[in-house]
């Protein structure tokens, strides 16, 4: 089988591609790289020994996406690509909702053209809003976004909802991620972000090796146990094993279903500090600063339906997921560029 995988040269695309070819699949992968790069599609066929079809092109393009697809007759699209960070989004609104929604519905019109029937979603648990309590579970009503990237989730998840009522033949696998974090384990392949991290994992690991003096803490009064705020980080292998999962589930499915890809277990932001310095034996410079706008104080995940249902469920601990982000940063200290 062949899957295809728009925007796979990014962070959690090429650790589900590292999964995908260890267990016997063809890969595909377009990419833009506006936020990666081609180093990062070889080393996934350093570490696997397989080749990659890759093409650089940007998802949006239908008519590129209908020539790749003609091409390579995939059987299953997973759509990694997007724009995805939210402070970003709230400054540039229209081009996320462009860029965004504008991949879904030209990878949506390619398969249609070519006839490839099988859609893998990256969502995120945004979409539960902070009207809902966590743990979340899949039934749920969505939420009200506190951003225009969570918006476009949520929307695409809905333009993929009207899909599959009006393609009877087509399945859709909408999988809501909660905080991924973590690298494979040999150190190869990561998170790579330009510019200064949005996200708590690699600004904590670029504090541990130097190239950011301090982190701040956003928020230490919220009414969590220790005052800090609760998510559910996710090792990122752990995450890419959810891919190939939902890969096997769709096969024979049609309409659509929706899993929550998180541990279940909520952690602090002082607990990833914590364990980040222990595991590591490093320290991570911190200070307390005021509450980041749009934070929830907790948002952790109902695993059971993926568990139940795909048969997954995460096994890494929060001490691998630290031991593994630091290994990544410590041998790339400049991520893929040398
Ligand atoms: C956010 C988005 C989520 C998106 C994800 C990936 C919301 C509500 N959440 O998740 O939809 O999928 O980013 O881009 O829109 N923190 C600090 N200091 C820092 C950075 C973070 O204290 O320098 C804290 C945050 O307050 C939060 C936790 O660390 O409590 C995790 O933050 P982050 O990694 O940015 O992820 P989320 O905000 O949970």
């Amino acid at each position: 089988m062949k899957i295809f995988l728009a925007g796979g040269a990014g962070y959690i695309g090429t650790h589900t591609a590292v999964e995908l070819l260890n267990n016997g699949y063809e890969v595909v992968i377009v990419d833009d790289y506006a936020n990666s790069c081609p180093e990062a599609v070889a080393r996934v066929e350093e570490l696997t020994g397989k080749k990659v079809a890759l093409y650089e092109a940007d998802v949006q393009d239908e008519q590129a996406m209908e020539r790749i697809m003609r091409a390579e007759k995939p059987d299953t699209v997973i759509h990694f690509a997007g724009l995805k960070a939210v402070g970003e989004s709230v400054q540039q609104p229209l081009r996320y909702y462009r860029n965004n929604i504008n991949t879904t519905l030209s990878l949506l019109e390619a398969m249609e053209a070519v006839g490839v029937d099988k859609f893998i979603f990256s969502s995120s648990a945004t979409v539960y809003g902070a009207q809902n309590p966590s743990p979340y579970k899949e039934d749920m009503p969505k939420g009200l976004c506190t951003n225009p990237y969570g918006w476009t989730k949520s929307m695409m998840e809905q333009i993929l909802a009207d899909a599959v009522v009006a393609y009877p033949r087509l399945g859709v696998v909408l999988l809501r991620y909660f905080n991924p974090i973590g690298a494979h384990e040999s150190g190869r392949i990561g998170e790579d972000p330009q510019g200064i991290p949005n996200n708590l994992m690699p600004y904590v690991s670029q504090v541990a090796i130097g190239q950011r003096q301090e982190l701040t803490i956003f928020g230490n009064d919220y009414d969590t146990p220790d005052g800090t705020c609760l998510r559910d980080y996710i090792h990122v292998v752990d995450l890419a094993e959810g891919h190939l999962k939902a890969v096997e589930f769709s096969e024979n499915h049609q309409g659509i279903d929706v899993f929550n890809l998180g541990t279940g277990k909520p952690y602090s932001v002082l607990d990833i500090v914590n364990t980040f310095q222990e595991v590591n034996q490093v320290p991570v410079k911190y200070t307390i600063g005021p509450r980041r706008a749009g934070d929830l104080p907790i948002c952790y995940a109902d695993a059971s339906k993926a568990k139940a249902v795909l048969g997954w469920e995460a096994k890494k601990t929060l001490a691998d997921m630290c031991r593994d982000s630091w290994n990544w940063q410590k041998h790339n200290p400049k991520g893929y560029r040398k």
